[in-house]
């Protein structure tokens, strides 16, 4: 046995985080248990079972970290034996055992603890470590009864006031489980990174082949459309069941956020896809949140309250880079035109239009403001950047995406031009393609002035197999000139930043309808500090 647990017995379960009066009152419990009476804990009328013995492995979900801070990181993981119908759980509180490791081998373990894994929380465990060193390279792994967890790896963020000359991450989006292979999280895993990003559709929420890929679905969604918070914990944990993407949780710590298909397709706010919003669709869309933060490496401060949840949130890394994660699901007005493709109107173009809501966009400028760092990242969902599409004599625009909120993305524009915010890059999801443009105060004047940039990256495997170009996507490019690039292939973006440059490279798979895909760089795209604007483009490697 690796060094670092000690024998699994009482002590242990003492010298955790629970405190000696817990410990006596758990301990008269296990006790009790041994002797077949009811258990209960100190939380009202939820019973624990101390000590479990499994007859099948807990840890079917791997491990994940997330949301790093300079002294600490959040330690992920959630007991389901059996995964796709419940759990496997009954209601009781179950003691996690974890322990953090400078090293991979458990040799300098620096923390550990006991924790609980909460019925009412899907027995997920969020550990947050606290007293961690800056900048630091850590493993974990968690114990369950005699059973432990794979190990994973975290990093801390560097200090801000501290030098930071290099931080590499990856981000990624859109994940249709039933549409291709996960091969582009496996070549992920194995890449040298600082972070990854996930920009949402983590799940998506349709019954069994109810959307299918171009070249047709070669898995199969388990259960029915997502409604209820049992739906959901279920299409988490098959989602979460795949190895290529546990591999890159357990290799990286993570900054999430979500998009629509966490919840439905193109909800907004209080409002479902179709029909009405009322208490059923808020229902739905707590549900949907609190099954996403049981899954995800978040921060107590995101714990969903009812069908609210605070996913907008701030990452320093050094001096370097500092990331405004956004939400523009939670808080935007309703889309104009049923979301679709339309031409701008009145109600589009509304001054008092917003896909952030009032208080998260004083929250982004706020920081923006005062942040100290060299690249100012929004990691957020939907394309940010004008995308004009002709048809015969008329302009449409997708009123999904920024272009159906042009209030909320004009305000912001003129405010990064007037504050000279450091070197702003969006990063952007949700359209299942790589694009490549330059952020215009003005994006119908192509001489207006060219305050940053936008990097949309592909989906993992939403839309199947893809293709390298589209006959579409050649006239958008041509229709829009601050359009620099487009891929139809699935991947990741790759991002690399220096004191001088952010370096990107567009990493994608030939196919996800077969495993074992070979990954290439399709595209690599240079930014220069206090140059906005992509600079160059090319050096294709195949
Ligand atoms: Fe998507």
């Amino acid at each position: 046995m690796e060094k670092g647990w000690i024998h699994p017995d009482l002590e242990d379960f003492f010298s955790s985080e629970m405190n000696r009066r817990d410990f006596l009152k758990s301990a008269g419990k296990v006790a009790m248990f041994a002797l077949g009476f009811t258990l209960f804990n100190p939380l009202p009328d939820i019973p624990l079972q101390a000590a479990p013995r499994f007859s099948l492995y807990p840890f079917t979900l791997g491990v994940a970290s997330g949301d790093p801070l300079p002294d600490s990181v959040v330690l992920w993981t959630r007991l389901a034996t059996d995964p796709l119908n419940g759990g496997g759980y009954p209601p009781y509180n179950i003691p996690v055992k974890w322990e953090i490791a400078e090293d991979e081998r458990f040799q300098r373990v620096v923390q550990t603890g006991t924790t609980v894994a909460r019925p009412e929380l899907g027995h997920s465990v969020h550990v947050d470590v606290n007293g961690l060193k800056p900048g630091h390279e850590y493993w974990y792994r968690f114990k369950s009864g005699s059973e432990i967890s794979p190990v994973g790896r975290t990093k801390t963020a560097p200090s801000p006031q501290s030098r930071l000359t290099d931080f590499t991450f990856a981000f990624a989006s859109c994940q249709q489980f039933e549409h291709g292979y996960y091969t582009a999280y496996r070549h992920m895993a194995r890449e040298d990174l600082d972070l990854v990003v996930h920009l949402g559709d983590y799940i998506y929420e349709y019954g069994p082949h109810r959307y299918i890929a171009s070249g047709g679905n070669i898995r199969k969604h388990h259960g029915r459309e997502t409604k209820t918070l049992a739906d959901y914990r279920n299409r988490y944990a098959q989602y979460r069941s795949d190895e290529d993407l546990k591999a890159a949780h357990a290799n990286f710590p993570w900054l999430v956020v979500w998009d629509d298909h966490e919840v439905q397709n193109n909800y907004a706010a209080q409002m479902p896809e179709r029909g009405r919003g009322g208490k059923d669709f808020l229902r739905r869309r707590a549900a949907a949140y609190q099954a996403y933060y049981e899954h995800m490496p978040l921060r107590r401060s995101s714990l969903p309250i009812g069908p609210d949840m605070r996913l907008y949130r701030r990452f320093t890394f050094g001096d370097l880079v500092e990331f405004n994660l956004l939400d523009t699901r939670q808080y935007r007005d309703n889309q104009v035109s049923n979301a679709k493709w339309s031409p701008p109107g009145m109600r589009s173009t509304a001054q008092n239009r917003s896909i952030l809501g009032q208080k998260q966009e004083q929250w982004l400028m706020e920081g923006l403001k005062h942040s100290r760092a060299r690249w100012n990242l929004l990691a957020q969902q939907v394309f940010f950047s004008q995308r004009v599409w002709r048809e015969g004599n008329q302009r449409l625009l997708n009123m999904d995406t920024w272009d159906g909120y042009a209030a909320s993305r004009h305000r912001l524009l003129q405010f990064l031009a007037q504050e000279k915010i450091s070197n702003p890059v969006v990063i952007t999801g949700d359209v299942h393609s790589s694009w490549a443009c330059d952020l215009k105060t003005d994006f119908g004047d192509h001489r207006s002035e060219t305050v940053g940039v936008e990097f949309v990256g592909t989906s993992i495997t939403s839309g199947g197999d893809g293709s390298d170009t589209l006959r579409s996507a050649r006239r958008m490019l041509r229709d829009n000139p601050h359009i620099r690039f487009f891929n139809n292939r699935r991947g990741y973006v790759r991002c690399r930043l220096t004191r001088n440059y952010c370096l990107t490279d567009y990493r994608v798979v030939p196919y996800v309808s077969r495993p074992h895909a070979p990954i290439v760089t399709r595209a690599s795209f240079a930014v220069e500090h206090g140059k906005p604007g992509i600079q160059t483009a090319g050096t294709f490697d195949r």
